[in-house]
């Protein structure tokens, strides 16, 4: 009998995680116990109809990473920061959140045996990160003030009591979000050409750069990309130089105004020859309601500020290029803002009755 044979050879190997996935590129030890909840390994989608758009054979792809355990890139971060959390022996982690810190650094912590505490902008953070964050069990304090005030407070909490910092400026988050952009080299073979990413704290395009330059090295692509930043108008501290003291933006996710990594963020945009722009609103919501309505893909607004971005500078694209918009993550948690700006026809209160059914499908 041959089948046992076939069976066994067609069995593929689980996905064991980004940390042992990239264990020779992270800063883990043999005694680090690894928290992982098998974070990465997201799909790098094909998008035919923004391709179609911007025409002159551009390849469109898009890092969904809002496939993540927690539903967002924070997960690649969280499982090096908490693991390294572990190692160290913390009994508690604290951040300042947006929402998708908050519900990573709670998975994640709770998972290790760790408390979590999370300040985050009172009324500013989308519902399902909320709800994420309570249940995995974070103790939330909610702030009358916005994220970089949080991110103030966290980081001198960190330095008066025993709890560990587990922002971005934490160099272990970078170095597991670095992965995204190792995955992208996999996937395509090589770097793309640009690679368009929504910017908050600008944690992220440090790690992807991050992760392209290390790939580079290691040989694994012959080139690198040029980093294309996007931030929402009304908190764009990058592209007009100055912090935002108020920052406003539906894309709540990067309602930032003093972003912590914002040299490292300017040294990538001008190491790799890239660009950071602002979108509007309107932008985002557009560039939204197409992912998901064209290309079946559903991400929250501010990951939608990456395709507004490219979509915005497409004539700047070159013919024949591969472009990477990075969609940090999952529509699902901010289900209010699909609710409320969507175009779809939604009748409600009708009589349950074929033929009125069939009337309101204009039959
Ligand atoms: N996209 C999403 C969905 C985010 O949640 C964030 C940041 C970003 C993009 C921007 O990434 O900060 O590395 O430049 N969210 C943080 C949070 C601030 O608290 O969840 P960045």
């Amino acid at each position: 009998m041959t089948l046992s044979l076939s069976v066994a050879t067609s069995h593929r190997q689980p996905w064991p995680g980004l940390i042992e996935a990239y264990r020779e590129y992270l800063p883990v030890i043999e005694k680090t116990a690894i928290v992982t909840l098998l974070e990465g390994n997201t799909p790098l989608l094909p998008a035919p109809s923004l391709a179609k758009r911007i025409g002159r054979q551009v390849r469109v792809f898009v890092k969904y990473d809002g496939l993540n355990p927690t539903g967002s890139f924070k997960d690649r971060g969280m499982t090096m920061a908490i693991s390294k959390a572990k190692e160290a022996g913390a009994k508690a982690v604290i951040c300042a959140s947006t929402g998708n810190t908050s519900a990573a650094a709670a998975a994640y912590a709770r998972r290790g045996g760790m408390r979590t505490f999370v300040l985050i902008p009172d009324g500013y953070v989308a519902l399902g990160k909320l709800a994420q964050a309570l249940l995995y069990g974070a103790e939330v304090l909610a702030i009358k003030g916005n994220f970089d005030q949080a991110l103030e407070i966290v980081r001198e909490m960190a330095q008066s009591y025993p709890v560990t910092l587990v922002n971005s400026v934490n160099p272990y988050r970078l170095e597991g979000q670095k992965t995204g952009a190792f995955e992208v080299v996999d996937a395509l073979g090589n770097s793309p050409d640009w690679l368009c990413i929504p910017v908050g704290n600008a944690g992220n395009v440090t790690a992807y750069w991050m992760g392209f330059c290390q790939y580079h090295q290691a040989g694994k692509c012959d080139r690198l990309p040029r980093m294309m930043g996007f931030q929402a108008v009304g908190a764009s501290p990058l592209v007009t130089g100055v912090p935002v003291k108020n920052p406003e933006t539906i894309a709540t996710a990067i309602r930032i105004g003093n972003p912590a990594s914002w040299e490292k963020a300017i040294a990538v945009k001008s190491a790799s020859q890239g660009e950071f722009h602002s979108v509007t609103d309107a932008e985002i919501l557009d560039a939204y309601r197409l992912l998901a309505s064209e290309e079946g893909i559903f991400c929250e607004p501010a990951s939608a500020a990456s395709v507004a971005g490219m979509l915005q500078i497409s004539d700047q694209i070159p013919a024949g290029a591969t472009v990477v918009c990075v969609l940090t993550g999952n529509g699902l948690k901010d289900p209010e803002t699909a609710i409320k700006h969507n175009q779809s026809l939604f009748k409600q209160g009708i009589q349950p009755e074929l033929h009125t059914v069939a009337e309101a499908m204009g039959f």
